[in-house]
């Protein structure tokens, strides 16, 4: 005797998406939506800027890993709920490479076959094919059924050409993948690195193809040699990061002149964010991460996301956003602006110190100096401050010991992290060449101390309970020292009021 429910059904769950559907499928049907179309317009695909660049990103792969057969991945759909994806973002090591950007490509798997060294792309060990799932043709069932790829339903993406003309590179079609990557691969073959947590069904293809003993460091080195490659921007990613920067200082705009309606509204928090993505879908490709919307007490909140929260006058707004540009590259900027357009005498204080540490730190950022050196910088002023008010426990250079720290109590996180096409950048590189690492001309990172009080710290005055203060800005390492890329965004507090009076009228 079966224990189901009596209204159970035999049919699967996960075919019963498809119960409320009530597409025809007649014979009838078929040839008449499949016909009758007139010839498709020019796609009018262009070379990108960014080809003339990623030709020497991959031959820097290239002489870094002769002779394995590199494979990187743009990724697939992300469900976000049932049968409703998330809008796709390729793996940015993927967009490194390709240049392609915005919404390009789902599936699409690049490969760097080895060939002798000196016989590949531009002189290089490698081999450049592009693998995707081209434009389907209106005589199939895609064009009209396929929700996730057809025309019908996400419009017409690119065929083969159209990407090669975008990217220079040579283009195959996706259904040749597998072959392409097994081809003299095994043990005493062709070696295969895939990057790992991007696009299940292409390591699952990988995996089948190499021995089980060859597991998944090859593949760790790989995603290491990626994240290495972006540590250092080429002038293209530059002018992409400026470009970026610009249209997030934009939003911050917008966002000053909306703080009466933020202020007004219940859930102010909520208009700022929502003021701040609009503008970047609006200019951008998106938001380069979630943005941070944080009044009064939830700017103490490091990654206040929920942004639910009034917007008081008296009171400060942390706000932390970026928009990402249509070839994803982000900003990342935080600017703690007081409401009603005047900072108090405590929040006056806070900010000073917070701006003080940041300026220690842009001192620091110069070439020879090592990475670490940056976050030392702005602590060495953060532990003053503390000790200066009567918080530290012990002298600031006691607490500035290893062992001690008792300063990070009010600045948890770090002062650095690179930027690019992801906002915390580079994240698989080692040690010794991001901490460690010595700093280079074309070297893009975030200056971003801070100082939190949260309303309950019994060990600070009842004036500085309650105040967050972050400043970030976006720095390029140049010959000779660094460019501020977001100086045009005020920071001074004088400028921060004066900015934000002249905004609001
Ligand atoms: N917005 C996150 C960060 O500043 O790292
Ligand atoms: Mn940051
Ligand atoms: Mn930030």
């Amino acid at each position: 005797m079966s224990d189901q429910p009596e209204t159970a059904s035999d049919q699967p769950l996960d075919e019963r998406n498809s119960n409320r559907s009530q597409r025809p499928d007649s014979a009838t049907f078929l040839d008449f939506v499949t016909s009758g179309w007139g010839p498709r317009a020019a796609s009018g695909a262009t070379r990108s800027p960014a080809a003339d660049h990623t030709a020497a990103r991959r031959s820097a792969l290239s002489a870094r890993l002769p002779g394995q057969r590199l494979v990187v991945p743009a990724g697939t759909y992300k469900v976000r709920s049932n049968d409703t994806d998330y809008r796709f973002r390729p793996h940015s090591a993927f967009t490194h490479l390709t240049g392609l950007g915005g919404e390009q490509e789902p599936d699409a798997v690049l490969v760097l076959h080895p060939v002798e060294d000196g016989t590949g792309d531009d002189g290089s060990a490698h081999r450049a094919v592009l693998y995707l799932r081209p434009l389907a043709g209106r005589d199939s069932a895609e064009f009209f059924s396929d929700s996730r790829y057809g025309e019908f339903w996400v419009g017409a993406r690119p065929t083969l050409e159209d990407v090669e003309t975008v990217t220079g590179i040579r283009t195959a079609h996706l259904d040749d993948l597998r072959d392409a990557l097994a081809k003299d691969a095994g043990p005493d073959g062709v070696q295969v690195a895939v990057v790992p947590g991007v696009d299940e069904a292409v390591e699952a293809v990988v995996a089948e193809i190499r021995a089980s003993e060859e597991a998944g460091e090859r593949d760790e080195t790989l995603a290491e040699a990626l994240s290495e490659l972006r540590l250092v921007k080429d002038a293209y990613e530059v002018q992409e990061l400026r470009h970026a920067v610009a249209v997030t200082i934009e939003g911050f705009e917008k966002v000053v002149r909306r703080m009466p309606e933020a202020v007004a509204h219940r859930r102010g928090e909520r208009v700022v964010e929502g003021t701040f993505v609009g503008h970047a879908r609006q200019e951008g490709n998106a938001v380069g991460y979630e943005t941070i919307a944080a009044a009064g007490e939830h700017a103490t909140t490091l990654h206040w996301i929920d942004n639910d929260g009034a917007v008081r006058p008296g009171e400060l707004l942390l706000l932390d956003a970026g928009v990402e540009v249509d070839s994803l590259y982000t900003a990342d900027v935080t600017r703690t602006l007081p409401v009603d357009g005047t900072f108090t005498e405590a929040q006056r204080r806070v900010y000073q110190a917070v701006l003080d540490a940041a300026d220690a730190a842009f001192e620091a950022a110069v070439p020879g100096a090592r990475f670490r050196d940056v976050h030392a910088a702005a602590m060495r002023v953060i532990a003053q401050r503390l000790e200066e008010w009567g918080l530290l426990p012990v002298p600031a250079e006691v607490a500035l010991q290893r062992d001690q720290q008792q300063h990070r109590r009010w600045m948890v996180h770090g002062t650095s992290h690179h930027l690019g096409l992801d906002v915390h950048d580079c994240a698989q590189a080692r040690a010794e060449m991001y901490l460690d690492g010595v700093l280079e001309p074309g070297m893009v990172f975030t200056i971003e101390p801070g100082l939190y009080f949260k309303s309950d710290d019994e060990l600070v005055p009842p004036e500085l309970r309650g105040i967050g203060v972050r400043i970030e800005d976006d720095v390029l390492v140049t010959a000779d020292g660094n460019e501020n890329l977001s100086a045009a965004l005020p920071r001074d507090p004088d400028a921060v009021e004066a900015w934000m009076a002249a905004l609001r009228g």
